[in-house]
């Protein structure tokens, strides 16, 4: 049968046996062949482990404790090194640490074909002028030969792009692609990614603190907290009818930033994985809470179209 998913996350934890600290609980997700789908959440609540627990690039000390992911319907754990720059690809926050500083940005789009490819040394040249017209470097010819230091912010995450289109590959990971470049360029990038995945029908992760950005490229996009997922739904639907009470301080706080005045961040502290609540990790900074909420665990519950953890909701 078909698979029409090209990755699936099944329950995954992921964490440090050793110290007994959980970072990602019971996350499940799921990617279909051809959709862009995002991640969000605060700073520290798991999106990079996640990513990284995909592409099998987890720090030593942190493991996959419970749970599967399956790409293409193949258990990706033991597999992962056959597909890990081709058939998944990743692109990361700072361009300029990504790529090697003394090489030229054309050979290092190359390298990727001497790894995958065996084509010939014409071809492969043919091919790299191919992909840094694909992701829109101006001068290829020229642009080829340069260092990363003679080339913007913006043009080096273009070369990354490059780097990871080159072997067509079905899914690439973007850890806050944009993060780091200024609006103007962020919004290139976001609509070059948007224009390959049309064009190539790639499926694409992008993973971004801001909401606003991910609704920009993402059909769905899922909400994490604390290490759990909070909330499911299409991009819209998160926008203008947030369910889960984290997602709306989140869209709270962003509006103040639309709206002139200074930014109004959700209060309260983010907790340290290692004092993670078993019950409702929100509930300290909860504006919606109750008694029905104490000492109780929510479960990521299908209201069908979407999916919420909160108490509410049960
Ligand atoms: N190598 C590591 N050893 C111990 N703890 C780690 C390690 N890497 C990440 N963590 C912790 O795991 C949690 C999740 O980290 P992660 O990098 O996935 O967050 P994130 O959502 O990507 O945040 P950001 O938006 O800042 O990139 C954090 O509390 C972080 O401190
Ligand atoms: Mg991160």
């Amino acid at each position: 049968m078909m698979n029409d998913s090209i990755l699936e996350i099944k329950s995954l934890s992921l964490g440090d046996k050793s110290k007994g600290i959980t970072y990602v609980e019971n996350l499940s997700l799921n990617i279909k062949k051809g959709e862009i789908v995002g991640i969000v959440g605060e700073s520290g609540c798991g999106k990079s482990l996640t990513c990284k627990a995909i592409l099998g690039l987890l720090p030593g000390n942190i493991q996959v404790t419970s749970g599967e992911i399956l790409f293409d319907g193949i258990k990706l754990e033991s597999n992962i090194d056959l597909f890990r720059g081709s058939r998944i690809t990743m692109i990361f926050q700072e361009p300029r640490r990504a790529l090697h500083p003394l090489k030229n940005v054309g050979k290092q789009i190359e390298e990727v074909l001497n790894i995958h490819s065996n084509m010939s040394r014409k071809n492969k040249k043919r091919r790299v002028l191919e992909i840094m017209d694909m992701v829109k470097i101006p001068e290829p010819e020229k642009r080829y030969y340069q260092f990363p230091h003679q080339l913007s912010g913006g043009l080096c995450q273009r070369v990354i792009i490059g780097i990871a289109i080159a072997m067509n590959p079905d899914l690439i990971i973007a850890d806050e692609p944009t993060t780091a470049l200024d609006v103007t360029v962020q919004k290139g990038i976001l609509s070059l990614l948007y224009e390959l995945n049309n064009k190539y029908n790639t499926s694409i992760i992008f993973v971004s603190h801001d909401l606003a950005v991910v609704s920009q490229i993402a059909d769905r996009a899922y909400v994490m907290y604390c290490g759990q997922l909070v909330e499911e739904a299409n991009v819209i639907e998160l926008f203008d009818n947030p369910l889960h009470p984290y997602n709306k301080s989140l869209l709270n706080s962003m509006n103040s930033i639309n709206g002139k005045e200074e930014l109004i961040s959700i209060d309260g502290m983010v907790p340290n994985p290692k004092n993670y609540s078993e019950f409702c990790r929100f509930y300290d900074r909860c504006s919606e809470k109750n008694n029905k909420c104490v000492g109780k665990k929510p479960v990521w519950k299908d209201l069908g179209e979407r999916k919420v953890r909160c108490v509410k909701f049960e």
